[in-house]
């Protein structure tokens, strides 16, 4: 979906992105991770041409984006981040509606959809939908960015760090509200973050720079299992690697589908890492797992967090 081949972009005379060749396949979760400084924003901003590059190509859905129309190129883009980006005297349902309605999209239709992008937020509608940017907290505001990217329904969506100003139980809530999100409409997503777990919890596809360079770029598993460098190694493993990588599958890849157990059960869309603390948590060694419908679909045994590794 969005192609660079050898692109580069100087700032003074100094490269902020050097000689970059990366893929965000379509339909696909590509997360940019990597240090301060690397380029990560650097590298959002020229897909919709917020920034240009200076060398290379970059093509969007098979064009090169210099022959597109930016505005044509931006109404299929979704940009969500987190400092600024709110327009300060417009209400939450104005800002949201931005997009929308440059479309000419129906009314009725806005306020529909605005209404369904605030409770998928979290924000209650009613409450929400009149107050301005200033009457917000940091958090809600950072929601209300993102649910203006989601509104128009773009093709792909550009995330630079949507969910930094977040407490972790927030933030946890939205990486599974976006996750969720993603599975449902299959839409093509770039995020970046320098969290390491967030990139493992969301990506399908990591791309790992350093010093405006891509370090190493694949399947999660991949980097976790065979860094290309000590440099990746050190970026993901500096602390628990086993766990981590226990946040790349979930229960269901692990139980015992044909087993029953009455005690403490888990839903079978936990990750093993949540998992593995509500073992400890409940000091059990078994634990039910539910199915979509709370019903019961299996057992997860405290031993098979450890087997074989699955399939990449
Ligand atoms: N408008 C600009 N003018 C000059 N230099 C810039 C400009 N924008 C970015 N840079 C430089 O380009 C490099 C990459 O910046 P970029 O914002 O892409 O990094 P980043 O990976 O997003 O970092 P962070 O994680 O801190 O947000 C940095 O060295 C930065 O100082
Ligand atoms: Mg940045």
């Amino acid at each position: 979906m969005i192609e660079f081949t050898q692109v580069s972009k100087y700032y003074q005379g100094r490269a902020a992105v050097n000689a970059l060749t990366l893929n965000c396949p379509e339909g696909a979760f590509t997360v940019l991770a990597g240090t301060s400084g690397s380029g990560k924003s650097t590298t959002l901003k020229m897909i919709n041409r917020l920034v240009e590059h200076d060398a290379g190509q970059i093509r969007f859905a098979g064009r090169d984006i210099r022959d597109t129309d930016v505005q044509t190129l931006r109404r299929r883009i979704g940009y969500a981040i987190q400092s600024v980006g709110l327009f300060p005297h417009w209400t939450v349902a104005q800002n949201i509606a931005a997009v929308p309605q440059l479309l000419r999209w129906p009314k009725r239709k806005i306020n529909d959809r605005t209404d369904e992008l605030l409770g998928l937020l979290g924000l209650e509608p009613a409450q929400f939908r009149s107050r301005y940017p200033h009457q917000l907290s940091g958090g809600q505001q950072q929601r209300v960015g993102v649910a203006r990217a989601l509104a128009a329904d773009p093709d792909v969506l550009l995330m630079d760090e949507p969910f930094g100003a977040l407490d972790p139980v927030t933030r946890a809530a939205l990486q599974r509200e976006i996750r969720r999100i993603h599975r449902l409409m299959g839409r093509t997503i770039v995020l970046v973050t320098h969290d390491v777990d967030e990139a493992l919890y969301l990506a399908d596809r990591v791309v790992l720079m350093d010093a405006g360079e891509v370090v190493q770029q694949g399947a999660p598993y991949a980097l976790l299992r065979q860094p290309a460098s000590p440099f990746v190694r050190e970026f993901f493993a500096s602390s628990e690697p086993g766990v981590r990588l226990l946040s790349l599958e979930t229960v269901a890849q692990r139980m015992r589908a044909q087993e029953r157990f009455n005690g403490a059960a888990v839903p079978y869309n936990m990750t093993l890492r949540e998992a593995l603390s509500r073992f400890v948590e409940l000091g059990v060694v078994r634990l039910g797992v539910t199915d979509a419908a709370g019903q019961p679909c299996g057992v997860l045994h405290f031993n098979d967090l450890a087997g074989a590794e699955p399939s990449v």
